[in-house]
């Protein structure tokens, strides 16, 4: 009788750890699915409300046919999602002198006249193009939207743009269209698979693609929590720019400030066929600091102007007041890490007693001081 009793306990932890792994399964399709539906949705609605068209099918890959070899090519090595792009407008011979965000914006569209995308020749090597890229689901929140808006008031970009797979949501990502009706928003499907392996972060698929886009079109990259403060023209005459978050992080990459066709970014890419999909950080920080290590003369550093104060000296930013940040090129708000402290709603920054609160004023009323005492 005992061991029977055993038995059937075994036999019921058994069967219920089944039925647990087989919702968790459910749920998961039922979200991937979800995830499919939210990007034709997107498409949907941005088609109605933009008038833009889903993008074309996927170009096959042309390759022995005598055709021009086009870097898209070479993107394919790891990154079978760029099959989708439209290649004629990274590889034509008006590619050469146009921005390719702006014809490929303007594709979308329906648009074929693509004369408005001409770069002014203003003696700059980097364009003037500032551009996010966000994959997968995204919340925008108040910091998201004053970095957004820095960008056009600070750096008064040619244009600005978002490629992802899904519309951003929320009151914010409302906000910033009214506030910033520039903003160009491109469809790009979402890599799964980089160097053959799944690609678990979407940390990492925004990593490879920010690369692309630069290496094709040059401009500037930034993350969706890093805020401009002074305009970045200076830095535009460099090859390229980019700062170390500290030497045990590595180089960052929620700013790169680059020209076409940038030698270091294509060591970068090259360096994707190391790509390990459970190192969350080997390939986006480290690589770049290895190969800046290995040459320092490869790269422009801005580490003090672009990612100070650091995450471990946050409390300057969220508690204390009094950090030189005007200096600066621009500042990194650590969204993620410090979500806790960072301001619900814009209101709150008005008496908002810290570096940050100075800064976003700065930013959407143009003075850094406390506004409690506005009548
Ligand atoms: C499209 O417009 C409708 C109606 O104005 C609005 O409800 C919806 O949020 C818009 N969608 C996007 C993606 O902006
Ligand atoms: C897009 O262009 C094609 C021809 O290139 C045309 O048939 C189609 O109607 C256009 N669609 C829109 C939404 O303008
Ligand atoms: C910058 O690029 C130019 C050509 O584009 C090249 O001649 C020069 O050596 C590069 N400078 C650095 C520091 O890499
Ligand atoms: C990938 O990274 C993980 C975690 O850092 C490590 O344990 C693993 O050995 C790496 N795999 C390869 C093939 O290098
Ligand atoms: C650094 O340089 C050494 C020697 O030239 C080379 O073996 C190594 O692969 C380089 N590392 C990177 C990350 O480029
Ligand atoms: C703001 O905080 C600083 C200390 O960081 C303090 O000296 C100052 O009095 C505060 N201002 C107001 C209006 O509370």
């Amino acid at each position: 009788m005992k061991t029977y009793n055993r038995y059937a306990t075994v036999f019921s932890i058994v069967l219920f750890i089944v039925v647990v792994v087989f919702l968790q399964t459910l749920s998961f399709l039922e979200k991937s699915n979800k995830q499919v539906k939210d990007g034709l949705t997107f498409l949907h609605e941005i088609s109605s409300n933009f008038s833009l068209i889903a993008p074309t099918k996927p170009i096959s890959r042309q390759r022995d046919d005598g055709k021009k070899s086009c870097i898209i090519d070479d993107w394919m090595r790891f990154d079978p999602s760029v099959a989708t792009l439209p290649r004629h407008i990274f590889c034509d011979e008006l590619s050469k002198s146009s921005d390719i965000l702006c014809r490929w914006f303007l594709t979308q569209n329906n648009i074929t006249d693509h004369s408005p995308c001409r770069l002014p020749k203003d003696g700059y090597k980097v364009p003037n193009i500032v551009f996010y890229v966000t994959f997968t689901e995204y919340k925008f929140l108040v910091e998201h939207y004053l970095c957004i808006l820095s960008a056009k008031k600070i750096q008064k970009p040619q244009f600005i743009y978002i490629v992802g797979d899904v519309m951003p949501t929320g009151l914010y990502w409302e906000k910033l269209l009214k506030d910033v009706p520039e903003l160009r928003i491109i469809y790009r499907q979402k890599p799964e698979y980089i160097s053959r392996q799944f690609a678990r972060w979407p940390a990492h698929l925004s990593d490879i693609v920010r690369v692309q886009i630069l290496l094709a079109n040059g401009g500037i990259y930034m993350d969706t929590d890093e805020i401009f403060i002074q305009s970045f023209n200076p830095l535009r005459n460099y090859n390229i720019t980019m700062g170390l978050v500290d030497v045990n992080t590595g180089m960052g990459n929620a700013v790169i400030v680059a020209e076409r066709r940038s030698p270091f970014l294509q060591k970068m890419y090259d360096n994707y066929k190391h790509f390990n999909n459970s190192n969350y950080y080997a390939n986006s920080l480290k690589t770049a600091y290895y190969l800046w290590k290995n040459d320092t003369s490869s790269l422009h550093l801005e580490s003090e102007n672009f990612y100070r104060p650091g995450w471990w000296q946050d409390d300057l930013l969220f508690v204390k007041t009094g950090f030189k940040w005007r200096t600066k090129y621009a500042v990194h708000v650590w969204s993620k890490r410090d979500q806790h402290r960072m301001p619900k709603t814009l209101d709150v920054i008005d008496n908002w007693n810290t570096t940050l609160g100075e800064i976003f004023r700065y930013i959407y009323y143009g003075v850094s001081r406390l506004r409690k005492n506005r009548v």
